[in-house]
């Protein structure tokens, strides 16, 4: 592989990840790695590869959700010459080709029952068997898988095998959100800046209203949203500071509103939520909405609260709110 993988991140969750990517590098064992949409599964799956023996052989990733579930099995196990119409010549299949690599099985809790058995036989013997063929061939692959499931929950509900779900699971790396590890979201922006910067040939700069307004988002879409946008901050503006008004409403005020409650519901991952930090953080997000809509000028946000200005400095106080040097 060429490009050298970088995992930008401060909090303690993702430097336990890379603690953890270290160790996985070393060994040989199947890694199941869990996170939401766009947390960085792939990026942790390459890098664990890249860090270890096999970093100079192939790295084959299979989306097991994009293939449709009639071709997969063709993608994974290869075919012989005539095994079906169109068969015309003899094909290998990713695991195949991930011989002394690693195969990435991305998205596995969408793999088909029927696929879940020859893969779970894969990963007990390296070896399968070409569609079409009857010559056992063996491999010497890393297996590497990832899901933004809950796998437990399929296991329960019938659609995921519990047999397939141990064997992946010895050593599962958890993503967590980027609303969990917010202290990474400055360090993402300027790692996203300097690699735009370079594409576009020119900077931009976030002003502290801004960043503000990011920490406040709780990013559905996770680290590729924010990585979408800044693109996007690119291609509209050519250089200087950005501003609020650059901003998507919808990142401003709209789902910047849904409560922690709400989006921890979503989070498959989650065990349960503290109420009183639900709350804290429902009332910042409401404060800020107030503050975003009425300009930051405080007395006009507390009467749209239908708070005193006072109770209002208080409370932003208290929220760690900061207060804007150029409003009110
Ligand atoms: N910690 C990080 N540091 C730098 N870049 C990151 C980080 N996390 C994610 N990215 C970037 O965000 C984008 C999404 O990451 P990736 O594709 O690995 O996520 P994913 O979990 O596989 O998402 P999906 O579930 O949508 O497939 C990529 O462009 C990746 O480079
Ligand atoms: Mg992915």
């Amino acid at each position: 592989m060429n490009d050298k993988v970088v995992i930008v991140g401060q909090s303690i969750q993702i430097q336990r990840v890379l603690t953890l990517i270290d160790k996985l590098s070393k060994t040989d064992s199947t890694v199941l790695i869990m996170g939401e949409s766009g947390t960085g599964k792939e990026l942790v799956a390459k890098m664990i590869h890249q860090k270890s023996q096999r970093g100079e052989k192939p790295f084959i990733p299979v989306n097991c959700a994009a293939i449709p579930s009639e071709l997969l099995e063709a993608e994974l196990f290869g075919y012989e010459k005539g095994a079906f119409t169109g068969a015309s010549t003899t094909r290998q299949g990713r695991f195949e080709l991930a011989n002394e690599g690693t195969i990435f099985l991305d998205e596995i809790g969408d793999m088909p029952l029927h696929l879940q058995v020859k893969i779970l036989r894969v990963i007990q013997d390296r070896s399968f068997e070409r569609i079409g063929g009857t010559k056992s061939i063996q491999v010497d692959v890393r297996i590497i898988a990832a899901t933004n499931k809950n796998l437990e929950n399929e296991v329960k509900e019938g659609r995921f095998r519990e047999d397939l779900f141990w064997r992946l699971n010895v050593v599962p790396v958890v993503i967590p959100p980027l609303r969990e590890r917010k202290e990474d979201i400055p360090l993402l922006c300027d790692y996203f800046i300097d690699k735009f910067s370079k594409k576009f040939g020119y900077s931009l700069k976030i002003n502290s209203q801004v960043m503000e307004i990011f920490l406040n988002y709780h990013w559905p879409g996770n680290v590729r949203e924010l990585e979408n946008l800044i693109e996007r901050l690119y291609v509209l503006n050519d250089g200087g500071t950005v501003s609020v008004e650059d901003i998507p409403e919808r990142i401003r005020f709209g789902e910047n509103l849904l409560p922690k409650a709400v989006s921890d519901d979503l989070n498959p991952f989650s065990s349960g939520i503290d109420l009183n930090e639900v709350l804290r953080d429902y009332e910042k997000k409401l404060i800020l909405h107030a503050l975003n809509l009425n300009g930051w000028v405080k007395s006009r946000a507390a009467k749209y609260l239908n708070i005193n200005r006072t109770t209002l400095i208080e409370k932003m106080k208290r929220l760690g709110i900061k207060d804007n040097e150029n409003f009110d």
